[in-house]
């Protein structure tokens, strides 16, 4: 668990003078109720720099939005929308109350007020404003400052869970990301939690959210260990991805960090079918030559041989820095120049030609076309 002692509400108004976008946010909310709110409050008393800003506002959206200029992405649900402009991306939402009827099942949502609207959010850290007009002050009801700087994390009230299941898989994110302590009733409140009642999708979405966080293994290692997904060996696939991901910047280019760590763990079918190609891969007896390495790893995605790779297959390391960028002098044209029909012939004698030069059987032009012909008729 990590304190920050060093939190300091006395810097805001600086660090809100700091940010990036804030000259161009406060010409545009002038004499409108804004606030920016959630995420963006939390990292700035953090003195962390993040990607988007949000905004509530108590009054309509559109204005605001227009306000700023630039693109704009509106969703009218839950009267919020998304807006880039510049290099900054800004969400901002309506001020809201949320009425949850049933567990796991979206929210039904009223305009509010901004203390309604941070009364109804997922923990204390994230339920925090700071007014985009007059006096720079911290909104902080729930006590997220004393919670951020004991390393707390700390829902607002006993259904929050229960509301939003999805919450909990957000814990798991909050707490690897910024090495937060579970308070007790949060932790009692998170073993009780049921994802039965959360859509496949919503859920792939939260664990997609997860892999692309630095310390997405540990976030996923939580999960597991307050019960509320069987994630198998998922969790320690993707700490040794994201070892594999940082050690080398072959497989960077070559695969997706964030999705190779997501298909470890994402539910449904088509994941665990490509987890089980990844497994047969790892349990094959390692090639005899790269010829071989070659054959067997050609007709998979790069992320099913990233996972294929952690789980035991270190020879794929050889197709990924080399043989993957081999390419041969001849081409299909010179196998029809010299005779050869149109047709499965063409390939069996490329792959021919291939695997020799992989194995160093193959020179140069010259021997390439000799093995092709050889195997295409
Ligand atoms: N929120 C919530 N319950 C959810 C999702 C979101 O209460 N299930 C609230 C939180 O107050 C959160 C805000 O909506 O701060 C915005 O959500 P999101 O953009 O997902 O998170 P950020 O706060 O931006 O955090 P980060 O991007 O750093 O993950």
């Amino acid at each position: 668990m990590t304190a920050h002692p060093e939190i300091d509400e006395s810097q805001l108004p600086e660090r809100l003078e700091a940010l990036p976008g804030i000259e161009l946010i406060r010409r545009a909310t002038a004499g409108m109720p804004a606030y920016l709110v959630g995420g963006a409050v939390r990292d700035l008393l953090l003195g962390l720099e993040r990607a988007d800003i949000d905004i509530a506002v108590e009054s309509e959206v559109r204005p605001l939005a227009e306000a700023l200029g630039g693109q704009m992405v509106e969703h009218d649900r839950f009267e919020t929308a998304a807006v880039a402009v510049d290099d900054h991306e800004i969400d901002i939402a309506r001020a809201r109350a949320e009425e949850y009827e049933r567990p796991g099942a979206l929210p039904t949502v009223s305009p509010a007020t901004i203390h309604e609207d941070l009364a109804r959010r997922d923990f204390t850290i994230n339920a925090m404003a700071v007014p985009l007009a007059g006096e720079t002050e911290l909104l902080d009801p729930h006590g997220g400052a004393d919670d951020l700087r004991a390393g707390v994390l700390r829902v607002l009230h006993d259904l929050s869970f229960a509301d939003d299941p999805t919450r909990a898989l957000r814990a798991a994110r909050y707490s690897a990301r910024m090495d937060l302590g579970l308070d007790a009733n949060t932790a009692r409140l998170l073993r009780e939690t049921d994802l039965a009642t959360v859509s496949q999708d919503r859920i792939t979405a939260e664990l997609a959210r997860i892999a692309g966080e630095r310390h997405a293994a540990r976030a996923l290692e939580l999960i597991s260990e307050w019960g509320l997904l069987d994630l198998g060996t998922g969790p320690r696939l993707a700490a040794a991805l994201e070892r594999l991901f940082e050690s080398s910047a072959d497989w960077n280019e070559f695969a997706s960090r964030d999705t190779a760590i997501l298909l470890a763990v994402a539910p449904g079918e088509h994941p665990q079918r490509l987890r089980g190609r990844a497994a047969k891969l790892a349990r094959h007896s390692p090639p005899a030559s790269p010829a071989e390495i070659q054959v067997l790893a050609q007709d998979h995605v790069p992320e099913v041989l990233a996972i294929a790779r952690v789980a035991g297959a270190p020879w794929l390391d050889e197709f990924v820095n080399r043989l993957r960028h081999v390419e041969l002098e001849i081409s299909g044209y010179d196998l029809v120049e010299a005779g050869v029909p149109q047709g499965p012939a063409i390939g069996r004698g490329l792959n021919a030609a291939l695997a020799a030069k992989l194995d160093g059987r193959a020179a140069g032009h010259e021997d390439e076309l000799r093995i092709a012909l050889e195997a295409a008729r």
